[in-house]
């Protein structure tokens, strides 16, 4: 029989994360204390952040163990499954070699419980009693819930408005685990109520859900904030799905010549193409390609600059590919795409030309959808769509060209919530959104002055 999934067993789970920083091509430019201009202190992050989160984010040895409680969570759906997608190949008539690592099969349904879990751990080891954070397409969200249930943690959520209506259901997966979600703009945090005065009618973005979830840690003295992406912890722990894929591609007599992954803070694409900068570095001929929507291309049109990671200038600044702090993207889909940084390190690889950056519109990534659903089965999440739309051109690319090449893409969640989205492309009701020249020129004029 054909093998169509290759499987790792439960022992075979990686036992630490693949730190990239001292494999970076030049070194990361630190964070910066918001109010003063200079490099944050570690003692910045502590009223948010546990003190072993804050070690990792800094941390240079090539790789971290994980802890045997974490190892014991995740090993609930880990190693995830590396698929072939012979179908999909005969459907393009390619005669490249696709696989895809599936993160769908996780509780919640995506790669977030990656990092939810052990950062809901490290907070109960440290004493803290509840998480705060934000959530675009709920993904995000459900992932945190399921982790602080596990480690009896409360757990607040704060969902972009225009999300929280589209999916409703989410919201109702995070109250299975016990979480309080609500939709931001809130009426909760100081944040969200000057942009509910500035707009009554406003969809919200990552930017001011991020606003409400650290401003709620910072007013609660029992309460951490919890970020699902971004920064160098989160990437950090997503490197359990490039190690796993890694030994898997090995196994199924194959290396990739070209990895793929949406972005939108980056953790699932770093996750997955991270473990093969080494490759790479020591002369493998190996694309790394992140995937962002024509809607948020903070990647492709964005300028590499310091900014703040949220809308009302709370978190430190970072420097990262941005769109600028007070971008608020059209009301696409893609939820978990809609944030206007890229993440530090992601950035970095992106300007010194170790990753790749394209962008593609809603309904092109749709379309691949559907192909992929009707050759593979899986209904992807509509970020994951625009992975699979890069994976398609590049399929295509390669049957143009007579070329075998191997790509390896990262199904980073199922769309099963997102059904309501699905129906609106069938019926015609979707359009293609890009992000206009003159908004990047505006969104240059607000960053930070940095000196
Ligand atoms: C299914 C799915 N894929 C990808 C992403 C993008 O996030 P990141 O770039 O941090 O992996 C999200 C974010 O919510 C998501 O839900």
């Amino acid at each position: 029989m054909t093998e169509y999934r290759i499987l790792l067993s439960q022992r075979d789970l990686p036992k630490s994360w693949y730190n990239i920083i001292p494999d970076l091509p030049v070194p990361l430019s630190p964070p910066l204390n918001p109010g003063t201009g200079q490099p944050a202190n570690p003692s910045d992050l502590t009223a948010i952040f546990p003190q072993a989160l804050i070690e990792q984010e800094v941390a240079t040895s090539p790789s971290l163990p994980i802890p045997e409680p974490v190892l014991e969570v995740l090993s609930l759906w880990r190693p995830t499954p590396l698929h072939r997608a012979y179908r999909l190949e005969k459907a393009l008539g390619t005669p490249a070699k696709i696989f895809y690592k599936n993160e769908g099969v996780s509780p919640a349904g995506s790669h977030k419980p990656n990092t939810s879990v052990p950062q809901a751990y490290y907070n109960q080891r440290a004493g803290v009693k509840r998480l705060s954070t934000e959530t675009g397409a709920g993904q995000w969200g459900s992932a945190l819930a399921l982790a602080c249930n596990i480690f009896g943690l409360e757990c607040m959520v704060y969902m972009v408005k225009c999300s929280y209506f589209q999916k409703p259901h989410r919201r109702t997966m995070m109250e299975c685990w016990g979480a309080k979600c609500i939709p931001s703009p809130s009426d909760q945090t100081e944040a969200g109520r000057n942009v509910l005065a500035e707009d009554p009618e406003c969809n919200g973005s990552l930017g001011i859900a991020i606003s409400e979830a650290v401003e709620d840690a910072v007013t609660h003295k029992d309460t951490n904030y919890s970020l699902g992406s971004v920064l160098n912890h989160v990437l950090l722990h997503q490197t359990v799905i490039g190690q796993e894929a890694l030994a898997q591609m090995k196994l199924a007599g194959a290396m990739p010549d070209i990895v793929v992954g949406c972005c939108g803070g980056g953790s699932n694409f770093a996750g997955l193409a991270f473990p093969f900068v080494p490759l790479k570095a020591s002369g493998k001929n190996i694309r790394l390609i992140g995937v962002e929507p024509t809607a948020c291309p903070s990647m492709t049109k964005g300028v590499y600059a310091y900014d703040f990671g949220d809308k009302s200038g709370m978190t430190p600044l970072l420097k990262m590919d941005t769109l600028g702090h007070d971008f608020v993207p059209a009301g696409i889909h893609a939820g978990g795409l809609r944030y206007h940084g890229m993440a530090p390190l992601v950035s970095l690889l992106h300007r010194e030309g170790v990753v790749e950056a394209v962008s593609y519109p809603q309904l092109k990534c749709f379309e691949a959808a559907i192909t992929f659903s009707r050759a593979e089965g899986i209904i992807v999440a509509p970020e994951t769509s625009h992975a699979v739309a890069c994976v398609i051109d590049e399929a295509l690319k390669a049957k143009e060209e007579g070329k075998e090449r191997t790509i390896l893409f990262n199904l980073s969640g199922h769309g099963h919530f997102d059904m309501a989205a699905y129906e609106k492309y069938f019926a015609g009701e979707l359009s293609d959104y890009a992000y206009p020249e003159e908004k990047v020129k505006e969104a240059l004029a607000h960053l930070p002055k940095v000196s």
